[in-house]
């Protein structure tokens, strides 16, 4: 496998991996966000924003081609996460709101740019791997591989919300710690019912992060 930056011209074609491979993931599966195959517009849009600060790599199969993995690697700035909880007001989509209200809440309440003094943070945010080439190590040196270019461009902290246990094995593995732990099964709605119903055995959500220096 070839791991290269994706450029621009390959935007689309990591959408069209993602939109097969990505709806896998624990949170999406259990609130049901993207849909197999279908587009996503909502989480395309942070897709493509992310791709955009042109540090996302992509693992190419050099045989046919064809992406094997992608990691989705964003910049996030101190005051980004209090503007997203702002933006999220005018969103009405409640599976939208389900994934990335935990998700900024989580931030919000971590705020990891004054815990470690840094106005920038080197963050993983999508890890997918085509449902063929699972379980060989693709994430994992998609995650090695991202490091590398955090340090590269000079981030001090490198993060992850990590949604899946195969997420948090590999981040563990590679000296990542953990920040913060929320047990899905935890929260319930108005009417006693589990809102993040995940699959065993992803039971947890971990924001996990590591300082370059
Ligand atoms: N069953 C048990 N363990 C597994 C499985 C499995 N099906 N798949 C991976 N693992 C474990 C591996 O054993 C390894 O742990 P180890 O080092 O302790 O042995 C770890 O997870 C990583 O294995 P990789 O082979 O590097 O992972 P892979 O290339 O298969 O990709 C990924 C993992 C990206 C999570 C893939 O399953 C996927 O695309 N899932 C759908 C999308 C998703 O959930 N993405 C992560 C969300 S979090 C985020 O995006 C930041």
């Amino acid at each position: 496998l070839n791991y290269i930056i994706v450029a621009p011209a390959r935007f689309d074609s990591v959408i069209d991996h993602l939109r097969v491979n990505f709806p896998d993931e624990p949170l999406n599966a259990s609130v049901g966000l993207c849909l197999h195959g279908t587009p996503c517009p909502l989480l395309e849009h942070h897709d493509m924003k992310t791709m955009e600060d042109g540090y996302s790599l992509m693992a190419i199969d050099k045989e046919n081609d064809k992406i094997a993995g992608v990691a989705l690697n964003g910049v996030s700035h101190k005051g980004d996460t209090e503007k997203a909880v702002e933006e999220m007001k005018d969103i009405d989509n409640l599976q939208y709101r389900r994934i990335f209200g935990l998700l900024n809440e989580a931030n919000l309440e971590l705020d990891l740019f004054t815990k470690y003094n840094v106005d920038k943070i080197f963050e993983v945010r999508i890890l997918s791997v085509d449902s063929g080439y699972r379980g060989k190590g693709i994430a994992k040196e998609l995650f090695v591989q991202s490091e590398a270019v955090a340090r590269k461009h000079g981030f001090k902290v490198m993060k992850t919300d990590a949604t899946s246990l195969f997420t948090q094995k590999v981040a563990e593995s590679q000296g990542f710690w953990v920040e913060k732990t929320l047990n899905y099964h935890d929260f319930k709605d108005e009417n006693g019912q589990k809102i993040y119903d995940t699959r065993p055995p992803h039971l947890y959500y971990k924001v996990m992060a590591k300082l370059l220096e």
